[in-house]
């Protein structure tokens, strides 16, 4: 039987997650959209549109989630708001007996995101984070090749994204709003903390020094595929101003420790002004990762081996992984078949779609059968917290170990967003 689930959310990536789902749809007839839902009406109408021409059915307009909730008989949500309203969201649906998948970060705090896992745990319901990014078939390979040895024991990594100057990202200020969405650190930092966490195991320490460059943003116009995914929605935040006041720390030079002893250091901010650097390479015993793009389909890992002369790359890289090293079935069914690939030809769009509707599987999958998805709870707040151990370091200038970020113990700088969202 197909899960009743609800799209809440209906902004830029609201409509990427319907665009996954109607590329889930052409395979498999486990999820059903019975409605959308999102406080801007328009938003809520233009998702259910698209929905309605692809998918021969108009889902059920909300602009409230609650008498959503109570009116709709639903097995399923998949949230997609701004990140404050993930865990509001999801306590409510965990109470209401309805599973939930939910977008990154899994919560605006780590508070926020243990009450999250809690009301999880208590229901028996299934709660997914929506990461994509470690979905992709080049990251996959990347993992397989790091478990495998290839380039030995890893010991130090660079980690290093730059740019940003002073534009508002995707025209949504509530992302460089400390309350709402956290700045770059949290929003997109932690795809970079699913992804480190995911290929190096698990951290013990993190030492950083933040900063707030950018005060003011400035929303200016999006190229054509962002527009196609953005122009639908109206913001939310100073909307009759080009110039935001924002108030999230935009930069952090960070060094991470693994339990592993590898070294990281891990830096990012969106506050570079014309230029943009990034890094990302993984050194071990014996060569160099450089690790792959997600979603690019080309820019696969790239290793460098001690003695050997050259960069291996693409196809070369097959030979190196383990012999039984195979996608996941649900992953084959998208990518032409089990056998690991190391390179696809699809459009940023295409590869967005293709993950999310991967997403969306696994998480029917584990409704389906009681076991916990890949990012579950757990893992989701791994990453929000290596992100946000960051963030606290650098509030309190002195290292933090991620257990303490975890659990609460370290929370100087999240203690004003917790007042602000009443967590
Ligand atoms: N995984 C990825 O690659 C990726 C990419 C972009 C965004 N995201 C995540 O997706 C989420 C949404 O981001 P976005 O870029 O779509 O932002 P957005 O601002 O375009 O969309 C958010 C939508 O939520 C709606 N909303 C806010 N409060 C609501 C409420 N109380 N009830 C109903 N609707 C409400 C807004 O009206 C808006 O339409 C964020 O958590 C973000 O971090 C993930």
């Amino acid at each position: 039987m197909a899960l009743n689930i609800a799209l809440v959310g209906c902004g830029g990536m609201g409509l990427r997650h319907l665009h996954g789902f109607i590329e889930h749809s052409k395979k498999f007839d486990t999820l059903n959209l019975v409605a959308v839902c999102d406080v801007n009406d328009q938003a809520a109408r233009h998702v259910a549109d698209v929905a309605e021409e692809q998918l021969g059915k108009r889902p059920a307009i909300h602009t409230d989630f609650d008498a959503m909730l109570a009116s709709e008989s639903l097995d399923a949500i998949d949230i997609v708001t701004d990140t404050r309203m993930h865990h509001v969201f999801g306590e409510a649906a965990f109470a209401a007996g309805v599973h939930v998948m939910t977008e990154k970060p899994i919560a605006i705090t780590m508070k926020a995101a243990r009450r999250m896992r809690e009301a999880a745990t208590a229901s028996g319901m299934t709660l997914s984070v929506a990461e994509n990014y470690r979905r992709d078939p080049l990251c996959r390979l990347a993992k397989a090749l790091l478990d495998e040895g290839v380039i030995g024991v890893p010991r130090m990594v660079m980690e290093v994204s730059l740019g940003g100057g002073d534009t508002l990202m995707h025209n949504t200020a509530w992302r460089a709003l400390k309350s709402r969405g956290g700045g770059m650190l949290i929003d997109a930092g932690v795809h970079t903390s699913d992804l480190l966490l995911y290929y190096l195991g698990d951290v013990s320490r993190v030492y950083a020094e933040t900063g707030l460059f950018e005060t003011t943003r400035y929303r200016r116009a999006m190229p054509p595929n962002l527009a196609a995914f953005y122009g639908h929605r109206t913001d939310d935040v100073q909307a009759e101003s080009e110039a935001v006041k924002v108030d999230a720390v935009d930069t952090g030079f960070g060094v991470v420790r693994f339990e592993s002893g590898a070294i990281c250091n891990l830096t990012i901010s969106e506050a570079v002004q014309a230029h943009s650097l990034r890094i990302g390479t993984i050194h071990g015993s014996k060569g160099t990762m450089t690790m792959p793009g997600p979603r690019s389909g080309t820019r696969g890992a790239e290793i460098t081996l001690n003695g050997q002369d050259g960069v291996l790359s693409g196809d070369d890289l097959l030979a190196l992984a383990p012999s039984d090293f195979r996608l996941d079935d649900i992953t084959a069914e998208f990518f032409g078949g089990p056998g690991p690939i190391a390179s696809y030809k699809m459009t940023f769009e295409q590869a967005d779609r293709t993950l999310l509707a991967i997403e969306y599987e696994e998480f029917a999958r584990a409704v389906e059968s009681g076991e916990p998805p890949e990012v579950d709870a757990t893992v989701g707040m791994k990453a929000l917290a290596l992100s946000y151990a960051l963030l606290e370091s650098g509030e309190v200038g002195a290292p933090v170990s991620l257990d303490d970020v975890m659990e609460g113990r370290v929370a100087e700088y999240q203690r004003s967003i917790d007042a602000d969202n009443g967590v």
